[in-house]
């Protein structure tokens, strides 16, 4: 294809300004589905992806346009994960093009990701054409958005176009700024094949599917390929496209973005980023830029039921084949059983992670505290002298009298919130060790910069964000690196029973409110037994706080059964199953709802 001919753009936009809706449109309007095919959302093709409406893999489609000068132009839309946790893989799919729309909603404007794109999107130099969306609702208000892209970003906008994806209002003129605007694609046909790496997937029928950027050369059919940090050489044995169908093609060129199949079972050897060139003429260099993407929040996953671990082990092998970036190893806990240590790129990636796993795989589960990657620095010993240890696992805290100190690993937030709610974000800020760095105001809306420990946001710092400010402050952070804290490993005991599960690593000044926290809610959560039954916290052998379940009075479950015999076996039916979803430690059963709810900080 000639390279004139062709434009590679993505979209970027904040969760919800309508990235999927536009996205169908386009594809709709260049004639790639029919009306019936369109009927659901085709860029979002996982169930949970619909259901939350968030892009989790990024997909890309190759559209058809004739153009205002009669001319017929391959545009190559790619569909980014909007979210944090994915920024890399947004970072690599932006490598891939060289425009962006942007997609600002036309009532509720700019918001903390729409920046955190934008500003990705330039660090790749591209050009980027403002899209008002939604300007069929009445409360839109285009003009004060425009100002604030212009105020907020600094980006001109007085040609941005306006549009309604839902109404269908505005498409043509996309397509024409995507044409006009954004510039086609550099590359040297003769040059060694390059190719980028930018995105992988397992499917049933094709096996390991590959999205690629083409930048020099040209991959075909029947070619030994070689993937430079991999390593690895695989033989082409299918190239195409998706329109969104797939359609094979005989070869990609440069400038062009498409797939390629390898008879690669494992999606592990496919790094994105990696850059793929040809085995006989190989490019000198690799691409610049390439990372191996880490986890950053850890946390123990286990079956209600004892019997299930095999059916979860089958069920986190299967999801790998579709995930590279979540890690997992088996573990052991003393009160659990058997389980998987797993890693994630954050929050929103182990909440889906754990909710496909209970979801499509049917699985009961109980998750441990999520902790974050903490640096230990041991002092000398005799056998080993001073080493260094990362540490995943509160359960696998040395004694503390070896470590000389704990690094944690902190964040640089940015955080939106009208007026009103400000007091309370700066509160909630202020409670999690935050660091105050900027505060101004854009647009009628306070703008905030905070330091924040990693380990004070991944429990519930986004729902609370949310709750306090009734859905309407936005979010984004990136790591800035590790710290010295004074870090206190904390364990729960039931009954005088640690609950491994439990045990989490906190800072030692908020170490006595999330110990009491803790109690309170157990206290609540774990029903009456027939014995008192203590909850403490406690750091190493010091117990900082206590609550105790009062012993359940006999006399009172026979009144409540009464004489009647039929009601009480029912009753005692239902006990044995809610027994299945319970823990025994010790003597103590401890329902699965109660790790879930008291391991949501309050
Ligand atoms: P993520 O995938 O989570 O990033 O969201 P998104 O940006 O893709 O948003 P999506 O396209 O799912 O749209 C979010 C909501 O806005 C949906 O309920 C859409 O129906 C609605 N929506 C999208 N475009 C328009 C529009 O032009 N007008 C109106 N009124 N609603 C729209």
């Amino acid at each position: 294809t000639d390279l004139s001919k062709i434009r590679n753009f993505s979209i970027i936009a904040h969760i919800d300004h309508g990235k999927s809706t536009l996205a169908d449109r386009l594809i709709q309007r260049t004639g790639g589905l029919t009306d019936r095919e369109m009927s659901s959302q085709v860029l979002d093709n996982m169930d949970i992806e619909k259901e939350r409406g968030i892009t989790i893999k990024a997909q890309t489609v190759r559209l058809e346009w004739t153009a205002a000068d009669g001319e017929t132009y391959t545009l190559n839309l790619m569909d980014t994960p909007g979210h944090v946790d994915f920024a890399y893989e947004v970072s690599r799919s932006l490598a891939a093009c060289e425009g962006a729309l942007l997609v600002v909603d036309a009532a509720q404007g700019v918001e903390a990701q729409t920046l955190a794109n934008v500003y990705q999107s330039i660090e790749h130099d591209h050009e980027i054409v403002p899209v008002i969306n939604k300007i069929d609702l009445p409360s839109a208000e285009p003009d004060k958005v425009k100002a604030e892209i212009e105020d907020i970003i600094g980006l001109a906008a007085d040609d941005a176009v306006l549009a309604s994806a839902k109404s269908g209002i505005g498409i043509d003129e996309v397509l024409q700024a995507v044409v006009d605007r954004i510039p086609p694609p550099k590359g040297d046909r003769d040059a060694p094949l390059k190719a980028m790496l930018v995105d992988s997937w397992y499917d049933p029928y094709l096996g390991v599917v590959i999205l690629i950027r083409v930048i020099d050369g040209s991959i075909r059919k029947g070619q030994m390929v070689k993937f430079m940090a991999g390593g690895t050489q695989h033989l082409v044995d299918r190239v195409g496209a998706f329109r969104p169908k797939i359609e094979n093609l005989p070869e990609l060129g440069p400038g062009e973005i498409g797939f390629i199949t390898a008879q690669i079972k494992d999606i592990s050897q496919t790094r994105v980023g990696d850059t793929i060139t040809d085995v006989k003429r190989p490019a000198p260099a690799p691409l610049a830029g390439f990372k191996e993407v880490q986890p950053v929040v850890f946390c123990g996953l286990f079956p209600v039921d004892a019997a299930d671990f095999e059916k979860l082990r089958d069920s986190i092998h299967k999801l790998r084949l579709n995930d590279a970036s979540f890690s997992f190893e088996m573990e052991t806990s003393a009160a659990l059983g058997f389980g998987f240590r797993c890693g994630f790129l954050g929050l929103l990636h182990l909440e889906i992670i754990q909710e496909r796993l209970t979801r499509e795989y049917d699985l009961d589960l109980i998750t441990t505290a999520p902790s974050v990657v903490y640096k230990i620095h041991l002092s000398k010993s005799k056998e080993e002298g001073a080493k260094t240890i990362e540490l995943h696992n509160p359960a696998d805290m040395p004694d503390p009298n070896r470590i000389d100190t704990i690094e944690e690993p902190w964040i640089e937030a940015t955080i939106y919130v009208p007026d009103e709610y400000l007091g309370a974000i700066l509160k909630l800020c202020q409670d999690r060790r935050g660091i105050q760095k900027d505060l101004t105001y854009v647009g009628g809306r306070a703008q905030l910069r905070y330091e924040l420990p990693l380990n004070e946001v991944v429990f519930d710092f986004y729902d609370r964000l949310k709750s306090i400010s009734r859905g309407y402050a936005s979010f984004d952070y990136h790591q800035i690196g590790h710290r010295e804290g004074d870090l206190v490993k904390m364990s729960i005991l039931v009954n005088a029973e640690p609950v491994d599960a439990l045990s989490m690593i906190v800072h030692r000044a908020s170490a006595e409110t999330r110990g009491r926290g803790m109690c309170e809610r157990l206290k609540d959560l774990i029903p009456r037994h027939l014995f008192k039954i203590p909850i403490q916290a406690a750091i190493g052998g010091k117990v900082i706080a206590r609550e105790t379940i009062a012993a359940l009075r006999k006399d009172v479950t026979a009144k409540c059964y009464g004489g009647d015999i039929s009601r009480k076996k029912k009753l005692l039916e239902k006990q044995k199953e809610g027994k299945k979803r319970m823990r025994e430690y010790g003597s103590v059963q401890i329902p699965q709802e109660a790790f879930i709810a008291a391991l949501r900080m309050g």
